[in-house]
């Protein structure tokens, strides 16, 4: 088990700042939880003023995670996960889904945010046949990722490796060249690995997810929402499995296992895609 230590240098702020909000707060405040600051609140109550679904969606989300990962060890046969834009712990996390399957898989967690870096401990509650590792780190800088040595002694990078990008591709503009991040992850990893996305969309309504981006952009976050076929594009590299990319709902729903989340059953599809890809 690493030590959950700040490695991070100088580059990102390890102090708690909460006079802003930020992404993992308030998206920890939609899922009922208890780490977030009033201006997380406030922020997450705008968004949900324009999009009242949002917390199902993020439960939704929180459910296709826990399947995407049951799939890529019972159906792809990979026991190895790096999970990067974690956020905080929560019901459910990577490494407890993944090792009540194969108590022997090994996780790496990733997340700029302070507070993150304060609870990873909550992330490193391993099996003992298991590792679990957390590193702090901003994905605008892949390498910082791929040479940090705790990654490294976690995870063999010549077998394959699960990917995991869930609800923070938003996070980055085309001007940040997610597409070539993206590439450098999966250059990094053998064929037979895999990439697992969640993305929110414009697609369903347009007119509330500009208002919910305008809050976003408001508060100093970036909010990129993507169109199908733009979320697609993020798989580059890999080939898509079945069903392709969907609302998340609709992703494998026969694996899913009882939730642990209320959900409201008449909120319609999420405004979220999600997919997972096959490096080739
Ligand atoms: C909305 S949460 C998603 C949490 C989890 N992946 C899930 O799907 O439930 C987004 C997380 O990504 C993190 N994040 C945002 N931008 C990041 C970046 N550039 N590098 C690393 N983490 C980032 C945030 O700190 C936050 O914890």
């Amino acid at each position: 088990m690493s030590d959950g230590r700040d490695r991070s240098g100088p580059r990102l702020p390890t102090t708690i700042d909460t006079t802003k909000p930020h992404e993992a707060r308030f998206y920890d405040y939609w899922l009922g939880g208890a780490d977030n600051y009033p201006v997380d609140r406030a922020l997450g109550d705008r968004i949900a003023a324009h999009v009242p679904t949002i917390r199902t969606m993020v439960r939704h989300n929180r459910a296709f995670l826990g399947r995407a990962v049951r799939y890529a060890i019972t159906e792809l046969g990979i026991t190895q996960f790096l999970d990067i834009g974690t956020g905080l712990p929560t019901a459910r996390n990577t490494h407890e889904v993944a090792q009540e399957v194969d108590p022997a898989a090994r996780i790496v967690y990733v997340d700029k945010d302070p507070l993150v870096l304060a609870h990873a401990r909550a992330l490193m509650t391993s099996t003992r046949a298991g590792k679990t590792a957390f590193i702090h780190a901003d994905l605008h800088d892949p390498e910082s990722i791929l040479a940090d040595p705790t990654l490294t002694a976690t995870l063999d990078l010549d077998k394959p490796v699960a990917i995991t990008l869930t609800m923070i591709m938003m996070y980055f503009r085309d001007t940040d060249d997610p597409h070539g991040i993206i590439a450098r992850l999966l250059d990094a990893v053998p064929s037979g690995s895999s990439l697992t996305i969640s993305h929110p969309t414009a697609d369903f309504n347009a007119q509330a997810t500009a208002e919910a981006v305008r809050a976003c952009e408001r508060a100093g976050i970036t909010m990129v929402p993507r169109t199908r076929a733009d979320t697609e594009k993020l798989f580059a590299g890999t080939e898509i499995v079945d069903p392709g990319v969907v609302t998340l709902e609709d992703w494998h729903p026969e694996l899913a296992e009882e939730s642990l989340y209320e959900v409201d059953p008449d909120a319609g599809p999420a405004w979220i895609w999600a997919g997972v890809g096959r490096k080739l």
